[in-house]
């Protein structure tokens, strides 16, 4: 493992780039490489500089890998046009679900950074394929509201020819009520001249300073973000508004479809929030304009352990669609507990929408976009945690090729971090290929979701969501558990295609990691294994909390075969997880043996 400028990566010996022969082949699509070795060379063919540039990167890891040059033989085509990270940053440097440390770019309100970090990091998201990034959080503060003005603007235009070097270009998160907020005008009615008109003049004054910027993303009618619901127009109108005047420069509006009640009663047992989306953005289907991208959270909730897909990532048929991945750990341990995404989002891609389609193959057709929520902040190590550098690797691999597998993944970036011969690599990854069922275990129990701590999201509260107005309930009663979303109940199985739906319909059809998100069941319900519900959420909550035990055994095996500093870092952080998932167990174990009054088939200690 190289430490490179002060920070651990993947990339290894970053400065000491090997020199490959370069070709054109006009036949390759945009940002594709073809490596072949043999004759003495490695060379790259592409049709672009940026494919030659992606090209450079495979085949360097390649041989890193182990892998002869000469036997090199590898054609490759991102499977997503856009691989975008979303930083939510704000300009004071703190970062919204940051565990990472502060802002890469800002302070004090202002565009504030060290250029050669920045392009340290740059060049980590080229190497795997990334090639979009918004800086700035997509819940706007007075400040980052003005960066799309002459204020800002000269600033942001240094940091995008940064990553222009690496093929990475800009996006900006702007507030759709900026009209009036930063334009002064007294609307910011999308129909309204005066606003059509301020949008392309500011869409021009951008693009001037920035002339491949990527796009706006936009945060609207979600959770206090003004959009044009409030003001009786559509989610069309207000997209279509900001793509009109991006037109002309090629932009594309990435605007978000996590619309939702937030200020929902308990009591109300009608709505229900993950139907939201698709209420909102279904109908509009085919109504909004070429330029702009539907950006879907993968799970109809919010990043939760388990959800099932977001119904309206199949459901739309004619718009564009961005899956949004949440790298960041908010809800999955913060970059102090072990969680590799690459596992969740590996399931996630080959769920079906359909009976004969994966979420995957939709790749190419409807999604062309995939945005990972980032987990880096300007932390020595990048990412905190520097096991979670994992989660920022995978997601560039798996936005190139969904179809990738997240073990492949996993055991190539531990490699490439750690050393192709190194005996650290393989036990680490193993690690990580386990991390998520051990975090899954010890967490809300088969789908359920939001027994975390609210507000910050870290440690357990099991009723912490249950009696808020943010529409995540459990229901649990002394004699079942969970939600009805069947056709018998709030009817969100409605909204998928019929195939799909009906395997959520049947609590025996349905996935088991599902179970509780769409029935609500007794206590006493056998899963497939024959093990009584009450069983199964003990069984798993002992069994979490051991496997972090093991974990940080595994670990301590290790002191001496990584650096010193790294196998401090993440020790620390394993001991703070064993605490966290204790905490869970007990707290959990005891809640729902206090309600059933049944006992532990196996006699272990529930406190009471
Ligand atoms: C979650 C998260 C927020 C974030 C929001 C979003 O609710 O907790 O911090 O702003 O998602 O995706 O917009």
């Amino acid at each position: 493992m190289k430490k490179e400028s002060g920070y651990y990566a993947w990339l290894g010996e970053v400065r000491q780039k090997r020199e490959f022969a370069r070709v054109t082949d006009a036949s390759l699509p945009p940002d594709a490489y073809r490596i072949t070795g043999g004759g003495g060379a490695v060379t790259i063919a592409s049709s672009d500089a940026a494919g030659a540039m992606y090209g450079e990167f495979a085949a360097g890891a390649q041989i890193r890998l182990g892998v002869e040059p000469a036997t090199l033989d590898v054609t490759s085509v991102p499977a997503a046009k856009y691989r975008v990270l979303n930083h939510w940053d704000n300009m004071d440097g703190t970062v919204e679900r940051g565990y990472a440390g502060r802002s890469l770019f800002f302070r004090n309100s202002e565009l504030c950074y060290d250029a050669e970090r920045i392009e340290d990091y740059a060049r980590l998201l080229a190497s795997v394929g990334i090639n979009g990034i918004c800086l700035n959080n997509v819940n706007l503060r007075d400040d980052s509201r003005r960066l799309i003005t002459d204020e800002k603007l000269p600033q942001l235009a240094e940091l995008a020819a940064i990553f222009r070097k690496y093929h990475v270009r800009l996006i900006i998160a702007v507030d759709f009520a900026a009209p009036k907020t930063v334009g002064g005008l007294s609307t910011s009615d999308p129909l309204d001249g005066g606003v059509i008109a301020w949008w392309r003049d500011t869409a021009a004054r951008v693009y001037g300073y920035i002339p491949d910027l990527l796009g706006f993303l936009v945060k609207a009618d979600s959770e206090f973000q003004s959009g044009p619901a409030a003001l009786g127009r559509t989610q069309a109108d207000g997209a279509n508004v900001l793509a009109g005047a991006l037109a002309p420069y090629g932009g594309t509006v990435f605007w978000r479809c996590f619309v939702y009640n937030c200020l929902q009663d308990w009591r109300d047992t009608v709505t229900d929030r993950p139907k939201a989306a698709y209420d909102h953005f279904f109908p509009l289907d085919g109504t909004f304009a070429d330029n702009v991208v539907l950006q879907v959270k993968v799970g109809p909730v919010d990043f939760q352990v388990y959800e099932p897909l977001s119904p309206l990532l199949g459901a739309l048929k004619n718009t564009r669609r961005g899956l949004e991945l949440q790298v960041t750990q908010e809800y999955t341990g913060q970059q102090i507990d072990l969680y590799a995404t690459a596992i969740p989002w590996e399931r996630a891609l080959s769920s079906h929408v359909s009976e004969t389609r994966t979420l995957s193959e939709l790749f190419g057709g409807g999604i062309d976009t995939v945005v990972g929520v980032s987990n880096a902040g300007d932390d020595e190590n990048w990412t905190g945690n520097p096991l979670a550098q994992a989660n920022l690797y995978a997601f560039g691999r798996l936005a190139w090729n969904p179809r990738a597998s997240a073990g492949d993944i996993l055991r190539d970036w531990s490699r490439l971090t750690f050393g192709n011969a190194s005996d650290a690599a393989e036990p680490i990854a193993d690690m990580l290929l386990q991390s998520t069922d051990v975090y899954a275990k010890y967490n809300a129990p088969l789908g359920i979701g939001w027994m975390v701590t609210p507000g910050h999201h870290y440690g357990v509260n099991i009723d912490g969501y249950e009696f808020s107005k943010w529409g995540t309930y459990h229901r649990a009663a002394h004699d079942a558990l969970g939600v009805d979303r069947t056709s018998r109940g709030t009817g969100l199985t409605a909204q998928y295609d019929p195939w799909v739906a009906a395997q959520f319909e049947d609590a025996r059809t349905c996935p088991e990691e599902l179970l509780l998100f769409f029935h609500r069941l007794p206590y006493t319900f056998r899963l497939k294994g024959g093990v009584p519900l009450i069983q199964h959420i003990y069984d798993t909550h002992f069994d979490g909390a051991d496997g972090v035990a093991r974990f940080i055994e595994t670990w301590d095996a290790l002191r001496g075969k990584v650096p010193d500093e790294l196998h401090s870092c993440v020790a620390e952080r394993l001991n703070r997880q064993l605490e966290n998932a204790v905490e869970w167990r007990d707290i959990v174990n005891t809640y729902f043996h206090r309600l059933t009054g049944i006992p532990d088939e196996k006699g272990r200690q529930i406190w009471l």
